[in-house]
């Protein structure tokens, strides 16, 4: 090569200029085996081959299309190889499936949005246009509410589900395919349970009369509880880019009967799916309420209790939550507990549940 000829590749910072990534990231994919180790050139630069842009416009749509780091790893891996991974063909067939249920799902939340905007609705749940076309929910209009909300300002714990409370029955589904994926929830903190995955949005409610407003709160971290002392800070999960989880969380929140609501406060959403033990024991979290909805199932077991404040041996209410079903207490009424999971035959126990907490207003600095 004559000395005045540019070298063949390119240097770090042109490919994180071409590829529209961080030099930091080029140095990621390179540790994680994404991209292989580039040659040096004579004065110790990085010389990457040019098709590097390329590859890293593929890993970034493969990342889009919802495929983790290790999955386009794998993917790249296999095709250098020209000898597919036997599970391949099979995972890119679920991954197809993933892919169109989540077209569909953009496809319901798409046609509600134009709806919506077409005719100006003011509120998924609560909306005084007229002749609204959104078919969510009326919640004033529905007696499941009432009666949940009497059942609580009676007894402090009510049970319903979904259906009864008028929410869209793709609802669920939905939930299912966005959230409880390996993409979306990961372990939490072993000290503080070894084998559940979890992901969380907080929630920030404010009541004005009967109209809720609310918004994302700017943190997720979870301080000194379970018995953990530290901040943990999960996966984040933004329900409200989301009309159907919107719709859910105004549903659960209108659930409280009014004259027991905060004016605002916070509302912790957790993603949570356990296959061992669901809990430790009875305990309280040190929230106002707690709500548990059961999204899926695999197995049985996981009988909710709540237990008498002063004395646990007595147990108030026990039931076994299926998916669909939703329990709302008021945490300082009861000890709460659930029994392990139990595998079916032949396969492997798992719940995959929203476990909420109504907050108390000192639990985030609200200012
Ligand atoms: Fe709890």
């Amino acid at each position: 090569m004559r000395s005045n000829e540019k070298p063949a590749g390119l240097r770090t910072g042109e490919v994180a200029e071409q590829a529209g990534v961080n030099i930091q990231t080029l140095r990621y994919y390179e540790r994680r085996g994404l991209l292989s180790e580039p040659a040096r050139s004579t004065g110790g630069h990085r010389l990457y081959p040019p098709d590097t842009v390329a590859l890293l416009g593929v890993i970034k749509a493969a990342q889009r299309l919802g495929f983790t780091l290790d999955e386009v790893a794998e993917l790249l891996d296999a095709g250098r190889r020209r000898h597919p991974a036997p599970d391949l063909r099979q995972r890119a067939i679920d991954k197809i499936g993933e892919i169109d249920a989540r077209i569909a799902d953009l496809t319901v939340i798409r046609a509600a949005l134009t709806r919506l905007v077409d005719a100006r609705c003011d509120s998924l749940t609560n909306c005084t246009c007229t002749e609204c076309p959104v078919p969510f929910l009326t919640i004033d209009s529905s007696e499941e509410f009432h009666r949940v909300r009497e059942d609580l300002a009676k007894q402090d714990f009510a049970v319903t589900r979904d259906s009864a409370l008028g929410l869209h029955e793709d609802t669920r589904p939905h939930i299912c395919r966005t959230y409880f994926t390996e993409s979306v929830l990961h372990g939490d903190h072993p000290a503080v349970h070894r084998d559940r995955d979890r992901a969380r949005d907080v929630i920030r409610y404010g009541w004005h009369g009967d109209r809720l407003a609310i918004r994302e709160h700017d943190v997720v971290a979870i301080r000194d509880r379970s018995g953990f002392r530290g901040t943990r800070t999960p996966t984040r999960v933004r329900l409200l880019t989301d009309v159907l989880m919107t719709t859910w969380v105004e549903a659960v929140l209108s659930l409280i009967p009014p004259h027991l609501r905060q004016e605002d406060g916070t509302f912790g959403v957790n993603f949570l799916r356990t296959r061992t033990n669901v809990v430790a024991g009875p305990h309280q979290d040190d929230e106002e309420y707690v709500v548990i909805y059961v999204a899926d199932k695999h197995g049985t077991g996981a009988e909710t209790t709540l237990h008498a404040i002063d004395d646990v041996d007595r147990i108030v209410y026990r039931h076994t939550l299926v998916p669909g079903e939703l329990i709302v207490f008021r945490d300082a009424a009861f000890l709460h507990n659930a029994s392990p999971l139990i595998s079916p035959i032949g396969g492997k126990a798992q719940r995959d549940a929203l476990v909420c907490t109504v907050n108390y207003r000192d639990t985030y600095d609200l200012t």
